[in-house]
């Protein structure tokens, strides 16, 4: 793949999206043009968020939306925003409902996509009856609740899925309570088992792999881009579960950014860590916000810098071999779940009317740039 230094890329982006300061309306879109998906190089997947429940029930029973029609055009992986989660697909003790899952499993399908599956072991979007069971559970309790869960859900979609985020957002921040360390308050699984929180994160991959072998085993987390106190420690998590012999085959940076802040630099340095433990890596849930004007506009300026952070990630991942895939965390603003939690917005790459940004051009030049099958590092263990 090729790279350049992210000096150089900022300025070819920057001239980019002066040329390209108006949105390319949708309309003018040349639908047999070069796509994401089209552009990436062979071992790179680009992928979107999409809530299943709400926009692919009826994918196959009447003509494509825009929105379904960009979904399948542009992108060679989807990851269920939703569906997949506790509080979606497993709503009671005895019940679980797959039709939004199902929904995501088929279009991918009918469209020749992957899926990412998202996600076994999460602190949130748990339903009532695990938060309420969780307040007695005993750890031996917890673990066969969490293990019926784990092996129907991934046993279900046995090789239909190719990257999993088997456990997500599992350690906490600096400015958490307790400082960085694993969540064995939040997770209600992790608290019933706080004697031995590693034990059964090991050995929820260990069922996720005897479920689906063919499916590479990801932890996932936000805040966890650049090297840092958060990531130090899933550096050393991975090392621990490595040693235990765990099935953990991957680390997935969400990359939920901001432009009230910096971009880490040091994200390449990162993923070439986590790499060179033999995991593969990945960005899972990619999106840029920032806070509008009174307008609930951006400036120029704000568009240009979001472009520039959207090709800093898509560089951080296209210069380490061992990045996987690229995720977007949904395409359009009319659907991001960015405006529900934060005073901000305008996140995604297109408009919500799928006008593409300069942020969706800087990817599609990104991905357009990269050289097949290659990378600038040499494996470890054999000399440059
Ligand atoms: O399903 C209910 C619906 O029945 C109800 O009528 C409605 C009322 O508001 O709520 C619906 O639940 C929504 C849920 O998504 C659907 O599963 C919640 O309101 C909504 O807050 C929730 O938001 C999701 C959020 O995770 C929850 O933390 C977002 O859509 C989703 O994009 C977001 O995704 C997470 C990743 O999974 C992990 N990384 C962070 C990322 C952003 O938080």
């Amino acid at each position: 793949m090729s790279h350049s230094t992210s000096t150089t890329r900022a300025a070819g982006v920057a001239a980019a999206v002066a040329v390209l300061a108006l949105a390319v309306p949708a309309a003018q879109a040349d639908p047999s043009g070069p796509t994401l998906r089209s552009e990436a190089p062979r071992d790179l997947e680009i992928g979107s968020a999409v809530w299943g429940q709400n926009e692919l029930l009826d994918h196959d029973r009447k003509a494509p939306t825009e929105f379904q029609r960009l979904l399948g055009a542009e992108f060679g992986s989807l990851t269920p925003e939703n569906d997949m989660k506790w509080a979606e697909i497993h709503p009671e003790p005895d019940v679980y409902d797959f039709s939004g899952a199902d929904a995501v499993v088929a279009f991918a399908k009918a469209h020749g996509q992957e899926v990412r599956g998202h996600t076994l072991l999460w602190h949130s979007q748990n339903p009532q009856w695990v938060t309420d069971a969780a307040a007695t559970w005993t750890c031996a309790e917890a673990r066969d609740v969490l293990e019926d869960h784990v092996r129907t859900v991934v046993g279900r979609y046995a090789g239909e899925i190719y990257e999993w985020d088997v456990v997500n957002e599992v350690m906490q921040d600096t400015w958490d309570a307790g400082g960085v360390r694993l969540r064995t308050e939040a997770n209600p699984f992790l608290a019933a088992c706080s004697d031995d929180p590693v034990g059964l994160i090991g050995d929820v991959f260990r069922w996720a792999h005897e479920a689906d072998p063919e499916a590479l085993l990801f932890m996932n987390d936000y805040n966890a881009e650049g090297v840092n106190a958060k990531t130090d420690a899933y550096y050393a998590l991975a090392q621990e579960l490595l040693a235990d012999g765990a099935p953990l085959q991957g680390f997935g940076a969400q990359s939920h950014l901001s432009l009230q802040y910096g971009f880490d630099e040091s994200m390449q340095a990162n993923f070439e860590r986590f790499a060179d433990l033999g995991l593969k890596v990945a960005v899972t849930e990619a999106d840029v916000r920032m806070p509008l004007g009174e307008d609930g506009e951006p400036t120029a300026e704000q568009i240009a810098l979001q472009a520039e952070r959207y090709d800093g990630l898509l560089q951080a991942c296209l210069n380490v071999s061992a990045c996987t895939s690229f995720t977007v965390w949904g395409f359009d603003d009319g659907r991001s779940w960015v405006p529900g939690v934060f005073d901000e917005g305008y996140a995604t790459i297109m408009t919500e009317d799928f006008e593409k940004k300069p942020s969706y051009v800087a990817l599609l030049d990104g991905l357009t740039d990269a050289t097949p099958g290659t990378s600038p590092r040499t494996p470890p263990g054999l000399s440059s």
